[in-house]
């Protein structure tokens, strides 16, 4: 699938319901991760223009949360359908942009309306509550408390590169569903796929100024958005460092941080290890480990250790890799920088006497999957998160031994057990420093109604469909004091 639908033209970016080039007269090039050529380039805007879709925001979101949830709904609704109408023009998009293979790339989109439906719904349904005042000591049967969400104002949308559509999406619609305006920062590798997006919305006929695409440089509009006074919340997802620093000059308005991680996926002795290795592979090399959820490293008891490693070496070097295009599972990773990242901790834990039992052969930003065995806390392999097709195995002695290596980690997103005790595993999961333990399972986000959450540097707050919504509104309370 070579035909090149994307045109070398910029793309423009989108203010009040209007399509623009930038004043700034500069542009960025996006460069295929794969094709190694450049496939469109975006407006790389200036600070003023930022204000001006501010501003328009700001000015579209007053009418907006005075529409009912109903009218609301309509649009998203059509959102949704334009989505599936371009499904294959935007997987297209998606797999040249970010290097993700087709199929999973029309995944993204069908998976991006489902969360776009769901959001509505549940919006739908959500209710505000009341409460007596004389339920507390003292307080009177005639005072009433009626207990509104009502929207923040503007949020302020970064999702990251590995899911430009679906995790766009994912802070768009439950932030227009709560009676939001949106600036929305798509990453800059993952741009034209963002823009897509929004033409979707456009195509839906969402009121000017509802949501806005803002492209450019990060030096330039980066922390200029993050510390504008007209952001009133900040939903970011990427990497641990840009979301620490987003978090200290962001002042005074709430945020939710969905950050890297490091999931181990610990093997008990008893486990079924063609099961857990099936898990394991999948949620260790899928789109090359470019997953936040991906499995980081496995801790394995001692006695199936070997075993463990038979089956993993022989499944990983069944895995398919190449580009995109013939559906690989392990792809080129979005840049050279990044698989230098990923060679430098193969290197760091060869040097330091891990074993290579598959593996470390790199091809431009290609890595192709690698197994390491006997890796020690003294690797960085071990800590860091590679965002590639790396997996690092560490041997324990005990249940407590995965535990507290499991907890040393700065990052606290998901972990898997997997174990035939269930028992075991309940008491395991309470112990473990993360927001999601799954057991006997793969660790991913989804479904995507199930709250998502880091903890430690893993992020802080919540997504999930209630959960987002949640996150972007506030409680307004009335209280009503019934006369004698
Ligand atoms: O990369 C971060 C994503 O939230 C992971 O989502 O588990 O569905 O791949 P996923």
């Amino acid at each position: 699938m070579t035909t090149n639908v994307l045109t070398l033209s910029a793309y423009e970016f989108y203010i009040n319901g209007e399509w623009k080039e930038s004043q700034s007269g500069q542009t960025i090039d996006i460069k295929s991760p794969y094709l190694y050529e450049v496939i469109g380039r975006v407006q790389a805007i200036t600070k003023e223009e930022v204000d001006e879709a501010i501003y328009f925001a700001r000015e579209a979101q007053k009418d907006w949360a005075e529409t009912s949830l109903q009218d609301r709904a309509k649009y998203l609704y059509k959102w949704a359908d334009e989505l599936i109408d371009m499904q294959d023009e935007l997987a297209e998009i998606i797999m040249k942009e970010v290097g993700k293979s087709y199929k999973d790339a029309k995944n993204e989109v069908a998976r991006t309306a489902d969360f776009i439906r769901y959001t509505i719904e549940e919006a739908l349904h959500m209710h505000g509550e009341s409460m007596r005042g004389d339920s507390f000591p003292g307080g009177s049967q005639s005072k009433i408390a009626i207990i509104q969400r009502v929207p923040l104002g503007v949020v302020l949308a970064i999702p990251p590169f590995n899911y430009p559509v679906n995790l766009a999406a994912a802070k768009v619609a439950p932030a227009l569903m709560a009676g939001n305006a949106v600036i929305f920062k798509p990453a800059t590798q993952g741009a034209i796929s963002g823009t897509k997006m929004v033409e979707a919305l456009h195509r839906a006929e969402l009121p000017k100024g509802l949501v806005n695409l803002v492209t450019g440089r990060g030096s330039v509009i980066g922390d200029y958005l993050v510390e504008h006074k007209g952001i009133d919340m900040i939903s970011f997802t990427g990497g641990t460092n840009t979301g620490l620093h987003l978090a200290k000059k962001a002042t005074m308005v709430p945020l939710v941080l969905e950050l890297g991680g490091k999931d181990p996926g610990i093997v008990r002795e008893d486990a079924d290890l063609y099961e857990a290795a099936k898990h394991i592979i999948s949620g260790a090399f899928s789109y090359s480990g470019q997953r936040c959820t991906a499995i980081k490293r496995v801790l394995v008891h001692e006695k199936v250790a070997d075993e463990l490693v038979g089956i993993l070496k022989e499944e990983v070097e069944k895995l398919s890799v190449g580009s995109p295009e013939n559906g690989n599972t392990v792809v080129p990773l979005i840049d050279e920088q990044s698989a230098d990242f990923v060679q430098i901790l193969i290197a760091d834990a060869i040097g330091k006497g891990a074993a290579v039992i598959t593996g470390n052969k790199r091809e431009h930003n290609l890595i192709y999957p690698t197994l390491l065995d006997y890796v020690t806390e003294e690797m960085r392999v071990a800590w860091e998160e590679p965002f590639g097709p790396v997996l690092p195995i560490i041997r324990v002695s005990s249940d407590e031994e995965a535990i507290k290596i499991a907890n040393e980690s700065e990052f606290g997103l998901q972990a898997s057990i997997f174990t035939k005790d269930i028992n075991k595993a309940f008491v395991m999961a309470d112990k473990i420093e993360t927001g999601s333990v799954q057991i006997n399972g793969r660790t991913e986000r989804g479904p995507d109604h199930f709250p998502f959450i880091g903890v430690k540097g893993s992020g802080m707050g919540a997504q999930g469909i209630r959960k987002s919504l949640e996150s972007m509104t506030r409680e307004k309370v009335t209280v009503l004091n019934i006369g004698e």
